[in-house]
């Protein structure tokens, strides 16, 4: 990607929307991507009290700021998470992970009072699913959650040379039927050997910050 790539001036322009959502002293949750890498190049415009990684890569970008990372044991709930996605619908359901952060990116979100958002519009999608659904699956499992995948129609695909943070492994899954999220995020959950997954129904969206050619639209959930 160029610097004059529209898609990376529009993830910029989402990125300075989110700013205004930020309040001094605040401790925010901080997702992980190309998007929020713009967001963290910007962060030195305001007065945070720290931040909570949703990844080593992102951690380690915020320490070069300067910005105090707390473990997330330590706090309580946190008000704001701000992350990108994969894709996302109009309910705010999302699918994450391509990055392979989804695990503890879900987890930052869970913790949090609120969820924005922010994409550029080529993310927008009726039906959530022709992203492949990134399942961080335990090294052991890998093959019977392959098996379990295709059972349910599903096209896993092994994510060849990742490890993820927690040192899992990742199957990207093609073909699910997301035309219900909660369900699909539910079903997957309860395979055996799966630790979590791309799919952010219960996690979705309270806030989305939608860049596109003509400046940036703010969607509420
Ligand atoms: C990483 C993620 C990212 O939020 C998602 O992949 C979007 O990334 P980008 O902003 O680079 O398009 O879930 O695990």
């Amino acid at each position: 990607m160029t610097a004059t790539d529209p898609k990376l001036t529009q993830k910029k322009s989402a990125a300075k929307a989110a700013l205004s959502h930020i309040e001094d002293g605040m401790i925010l949750g901080v997702g992980t991507g190309s998007t929020v890498n713009c967001l963290i190049e910007l962060l030195p415009k305001v007065r945070l009290k720290g931040a909570v990684a949703s990844s080593q890569v992102t951690e380690d970008k915020l320490k070069a700021l300067g910005i105090e990372i707390y473990d997330l044991n330590q706090l309580g709930v946190l008000d704001l998470y701000i992350d990108g996605a994969d894709e996302i619908d109009a309910k705010g359901n999302m699918i994450k992970g391509g990055g392979g952060a989804l695990t503890r990116e879900k987890i930052v979100a869970a913790a949090s009072n609120r969820f924005i958002c922010m994409v550029d519009d080529s993310k927008i999608v009726n039906t959530l699913g022709k992203f492949p659904v990134a399942i961080e699956v335990l090294p052991q499992a890998r093959s019977y959650v392959a098996r379990e995948l295709v059972a349910m129609g599903g096209d896993p695909v092994y994510r060849e040379g990742f490890v993820t943070d927690y040192g899992n492994v990742i199957l990207d899954t093609y073909d699910l039927d997301i035309t219900d999220a909660a369900k699909m995020e539910f079903t997957l959950n309860n395979i055996v050997g799966v630790v979590c997954h791309g799919i952010f129904a219960s996690q979705s969206a309270d806030l989305m910050l939608k860049a596109g050619s003509t400046g940036v639209d703010t969607v509420v959930f």
